[in-house]
């Protein structure tokens, strides 16, 4: 069974809409495990919009099940990464100005840097992945870096205006699944996944652990934390 690593960013997100202390990512951290998650991710980003260094570093002491840092590949975060010690780094693409994570890193135009940034963090004894779209040329060129995984982004088959252009996009990720299993990578996917989408990513199969964060919140919102999480979990595992 696939297993779910829930995005606790969005909880930082309503902090720091204050700029107060409230609600803790680290207390919604420790409810998403007891619910069932397998795993907790988490973005530092540059400009630390949500999750702060403080976060990271209460997260990395309290967190039970595996903690995910997504990052994008430079020396700050690189150096944040080797003293805290995630249990997996991901490597994402990083811009200022946009809402969220917005395309997959384009591995194949940075090979040797992304090369570079992945051993330094193996060496220091992190598990790496690189988030990438479903596109065969990129999952080949996460292996010849020495990816460990690859997350597999599900940004535009979540978009998906239609029913045909939703079945193209599945098929796309089915493809990257089945050459990133070939290849011997571990795989994972996420973003854009809710309660309706997941079923049909989940039921491809090959696909370790989704990452999903907005949908899960949003719907935490309303129903809790701890009812949101098993939901997630339930669809997952049922599918
Ligand atoms: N995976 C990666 C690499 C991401 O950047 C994000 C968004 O932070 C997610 C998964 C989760 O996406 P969503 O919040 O749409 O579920």
């Amino acid at each position: 069974m696939a297993k779910l690593g829930v995005n606790i960013d969005h909880v930082a997100t309503i902090r720091q809409a204050r700029g107060g202390e409230e609600p803790d990512p680290v207390a919604a951290a420790t409810l998403a495990e007891l619910a069932g998650a397998d795993g907790i991710t988490i973005h530092l980003r540059e400009d630390r919009r949500h999750i702060n260094d403080r976060d990271l570093k209460l997260l990395r002491q309290t967190v039970k099940t595996k903690l995910n840092l997504e990052m994008a590949a430079t020396a700050e975060m690189v150096a944040i990464a080797l003293s805290v010690k995630p249990d997996m780094c991901t490597l994402v693409p990083e811009k200022r100005q946009e809402l969220t994570t917005e395309g997959g890193l384009d591995v194949r135009m940075a090979m040797q840097g992304v090369a570079e940034v992945v051993e330094k963090l193996q060496d220091g004894g992190i598990v790496v992945s690189l988030f990438v779209d479903p596109d065969t040329d990129q999952v080949k060129a996460s292996n010849k870096v020495g990816a460990d995984y690859i997350e597999i982004h599900t940004g535009a088959f979540a978009d998906a205006k239609d029913w045909k252009a939703e079945q193209a996009e599945l098929e796309r990720i089915e493809n990257a699944v089945k050459l990133g299993v070939k290849l011997g990578l571990g795989i994972n996917a996420g973003h854009g996944l809710n309660y309706t989408n997941i079923k049909k990513v989940a039921a491809l199969g090959g696909i370790e652990e989704f990452n999903i964060g907005h949908s899960i919140i949003s719907r935490a919102v309303l129903v809790g934390l701890d009812r949101a999480v098993r939901d997630m979990v339930d669809l997952i595992k049922y599918a």
